[in-house]
């Protein structure tokens, strides 16, 4: 969602806001503005649309001089895409400037107050009041620290807020609650981001703050506070990827570049763990008692994180044998849901800052589960909140659509259904060896489905199918959940109305959308289920469906005789296939995507890490 950068030093600060805003692009935003310190006065240039808008106004920053400034890329949360609503926003009386990602919620009756004593909004955004909050209780005291406390005793909601003072252009302040922040050391400068690629170019060395921390930075120096006011030593981190990792590297898109990452992000998800032919999780502390009474494990995830535990639920029943059931994070917080303590909850987030999924992990923590995180970015929310933590080694993932992450995540459900398997003693020895062996041949089997010759066969089905208006994905059992993900993909960067419905049901009503041309995606790879499969396709092609299917080379000689056309993947374990089905489909959605010419990296009205509720 939106952006935030904030620079103190010695050069120039607008060019580097805006290099980092550049950096933050593919959060997903619809405005952005920068404000620097300079001759005694707080300069805001701010801009709807996309950055280029900006770096006009301001001559790529050249209008801007001074050496400290705040930045920002908004997702609208709180009034239109506007150049009002933009951030950053100055208080009445020109004194201070804020920057703002999360929501503030009492900002109404804030509003109000500020409004009976006169104060004039020039925006309809919750930042603006906090910002005249801050000038409120500054005009009071003329103490800038002072009223940032103070106001932070006063705000409800989740921010990580970038302040800046007219009287103290020295210094910025910023404070965060359920919203990223972070705190990056220059030399000679010093920074605050939401997020490590805006700064990496500059700095290496971050501290991941946390909740209820303020920093107080200057180009030389730095304070960190917490709730209660004491100042507390933080513990730098140093970033070991490279900028290069969050750069397109010659590809078209971000998205394209990271689907083509899944074999060697796959590879370096699983190795750690594995050592002497068994499976290893050194960041899990389960006793084998407890695995023993497990009663039940929920999968909690959004969107793509999700439908891999809808995979989870088939490779984790099917090992463990124990009751497994995915949710949604924005359905198990107010569900009521059955948690104790012989239960796990199994949450999945590529960002680790999801709103809901935070907060569903927090609420079966209070209900006494156990919590187990699946998480790609270090030193994220869910990853600090969560009893223990397995990460994912994707790499910094760019494109809004989740590809690499995706298939990394379903490699630490299998990593994860075997080891639970092994000491549930519900698995023999030769068929955990057999599964551990395919799992380690996945990466080979992913970059088989990335030659130059699949890629033009599936970029010739997307020049053939890109006009579709409504698509059915079909598929039982684990085809089933790969075919939510495929329709999701399709839905977010293609703008196509897309449904997904195991196989089976298809006849129990959608059958009735079926017209002649439809497009229908069927997923077949499951050896006990193709004929089933085929069956369904064929209720399909009889009222006239063009059907694509993807089965394996197992079903080479087969596949023709119900389907108009498909694509062969390579044959593994029938639980791992979700690992291989999954590729085309990403390549599907990505080159029809191309062919309607939409935004591929940063779809409309989505954003990267969705950090409300
Ligand atoms: C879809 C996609 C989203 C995310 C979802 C959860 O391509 O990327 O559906 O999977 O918003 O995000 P994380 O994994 O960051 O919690």
């Amino acid at each position: 969602m939106c952006g935030i950068v904030g620079f103190a030093g010695k050069v120039p600060a607008a060019p580097i806001l805006l290099d980092g805003l550049k950096k933050l692009e593919y959060r997903g935003y619809d405005s952005a503005g920068v404000c620097v310190y300079h001759a005694g006065s707080l300069q805001v240039a701010k801009k709807q649309g996309e950055l280029k808008n900006l770096l006009a106004v301001t001559d790529n920053g050249a209008t801007l001089p001074g050496n400290i400034g705040i930045g920002h890329t908004r997702w609208a949360t709180h009034g239109a895409p506007s150049d009002e609503n933009a951030h950053p926003h100055l208080s009445q009386d020109g004194k201070i400037a804020v920057v703002h990602n999360g929501i503030i919620e009492n900002y109404l009756a804030l509003k109000e107050m500020l409004l009976a004593q006169g104060v004039t909004f020039r925006s309809e955004t919750d930042t603006e009041v906090v910002c005249n909050l801050i000038a409120m209780y500054y005009a009071r005291s003329g103490n800038f620290l002072w009223s940032v406390q103070m106001t932070r005793e006063v705000i409800v909601g989740s921010y990580a807020l970038v302040i800046l003072c007219a009287d103290e252009p020295d210094t910025i302040i910023a404070m965060k609650q359920d919203s990223p922040l972070i705190f990056g050391q220059g030399e000679g400068c010093n920074f605050v981001a939401s997020d490590v690629p805006a700064i990496l170019k500059y700095t290496r060395e971050v501290v991941y703050l946390n909740d209820g921390d303020l920093v107080v930075m200057t180009a030389d120096s730095v304070r960190f506070l917490n709730r209660q006011s004491a100042t507390v030593e933080k513990k730098t981190e140093h970033i070991a990827w490279d900028i290069t990792a969050a750069e397109k590297g010659g590809y078209e898109h971000f998205m394209l570049k990271e689907i083509f990452e899944q074999p060697s992000a796959f590879a370096k998800t699983i190795s750690p763990h594995i050592q002497d032919g068994k499976v290893v999780l050194d960041g899990v502390s389960f006793e084998e008692r407890y695995l023993k009474n497990l009663s039940r494990i929920y999968v909690v995830a959004c969107g793509s994180a999700y439908y891999v535990g809808c995979v989870g639920k088939y490779v984790l029943e099917k090992l463990c044998r124990v009751p497994v059931e995915p949710m949604l994070a924005s359905e198990f917080h107010y569900c009521d849901p059955l948690c104790d303590e012989n239960t796990l909850v199994l949450v999945i987030s590529q960002s680790g800052e999801t709103a809901d999924t935070k907060l569903a992990l927090l609420e079966a923590k209070r209900r006494g589960a156990r919590t187990l995180a699946i998480v790609n970015v270090v030193g994220s929310a869910i990853s600090k909140e969560a009893d223990d933590v397995i990460y994912t080694w994707a790499g910094p993932e760019i494109a809004v659509a989740t590809t690499k992450a995706y298939s990394t995540q379903l490699a630490i459900v299998y990593l994860l259904g075997l080891y639970m398997a092994r000491l549930r003693e519900t698995i023999t020895d030769g068929e955990y060896d057999e599964l551990l062996a395919a799992i380690q041949a996945l990466p080979g089997q992913i970059a088989a489905l990335l030659t130059e010759e699949k890629i033009q066969e599936i970029q010739d089905f997307a020049k053939k199918f890109h006009q579709a208006e409504d698509v059915y994905f079909i598929g039982r059992n684990v085809d089933n959940a790969t075919c939510l993900e495929g329709s999701l993909k399709l839905k977010e960067i293609a703008y196509i109305h897309s449904e997904a419905y195991a196989a089976g049901e298809l006849k129990h009503g959608p059958i009735s959308l079926i017209v002649p041309g439809t497009l229908v995606v069927a997923v077949a790879t499951h050896p006990d289920l193709f004929d089933k499969t085929m069956s369904n396709v064929k209720e399909t092609t009889s009222r006239g469906a063009d059907v694509l299917a993807v089965t394996t080379d197992a079903f080479a000689d087969e596949i023709g005789k119900t389907a108009g056309q498909w694509v062969l993947i390579p044959e593994t374990l029938p639980l791992l296939q979700p690992s291989l089905s999954v590729v085309p489909l990403q390549l599907f959605s990505y080159y029809v995507s191309l062919e309607r010419g939409c935004s591929i990296d940063k779809p409309r009205n989505l954003a990267k890490s969705v950090t409300v509720e």
